[in-house]
């Protein structure tokens, strides 16, 4: 259920196309977990941030059923290319036709696996990288990018606040928000970066390399 703020949010943000309105309606008929979808605030501001970074080559890890994706890639500058990363091996034929429907589909690579694995074999350097696959792993995604990134390159973690549980008087101790406790501590006391930490949705970290 869209709440009154989340409604307004929507309404005074760019719009979704057709394209996206079919996956989201494909991903609630044929997945599990369609709240796992970025949604059309978060995808707005993903396709705004592509528009005025103008990154040449974006990473996502955690492609899911491809909609943040397909609003990165609405943003991409000319030749701009997005590695996109996916351990799900069921969800490829969506992600696929989404990307064709988008019409996108040569400005990305899917790459199915698990992204611990396939990081270390992509060469970068990578100007966006955008972060939204399992909590528990956030701060190894963080350690393995290191290698593949530049001054400047723009890291954005999605679901920081995990649902205001990262800042509970009692942190729960589950895997997932501790995942994302540590991650949060990490990345606040790296010098390596400077950092602005929006509660945008579910909480989206902005990184950017020194
Ligand atoms: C929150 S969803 C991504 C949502 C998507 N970015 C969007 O906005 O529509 C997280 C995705 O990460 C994937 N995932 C989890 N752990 C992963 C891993 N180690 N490697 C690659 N993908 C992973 C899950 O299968 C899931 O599809």
């Amino acid at each position: 259920m869209e709440s009154p703020l989340d409604k307004y949010l929507r309404t005074h943000s760019e719009a979704q196309d057709q394209a996206l309105e079919w996956l989201v309606k494909q991903t609630h008929i044929r997945t599990n977990y369609p709240q796992m979808l970025s949604g059309p605030v978060q995808g707005a501001l993903l396709t705004m941030l592509a528009k005025l970074i103008k990154p040449q080559r974006v990473l996502e890890i955690g492609c899911f059923t491809g909609y943040s994706t397909i609003c990165l890639a609405y943003g991409l500058p000319e030749g701009g290319h997005i590695d996109t990363l996916e351990v799900n091996d069921e969800l490829e034929d969506l992600i696929t036709e989404g990307f064709s429907r988008a019409g996108v589909q040569d400005r990305i690579t899917l790459r199915i696996g698990d992204a611990k694995e396939t990081i270390k074999s992509l060469a970068g350097p990578y100007d966006l990288v955008f972060i939204d696959a399992d909590k528990r792993e956030y701060c190894d995604y963080y350690e393995l990018l290191k290698p593949i990134l530049h001054s400047g390159s723009l890291i954005l973690a999605d679901d920081i606040l995990w649902d205001g549980k990262v800042y509970q008087d009692t942190v729960p101790t589950d895997a997932q928000t501790q995942g994302i406790v540590k991650f949060n501590d990490r990345v606040a006391a790296d010098p390596a970066v400077e950092k602005v930490l929006l509660p945008l949705r579910h909480g989206l970290y902005l990184i950017r390399v020194k």
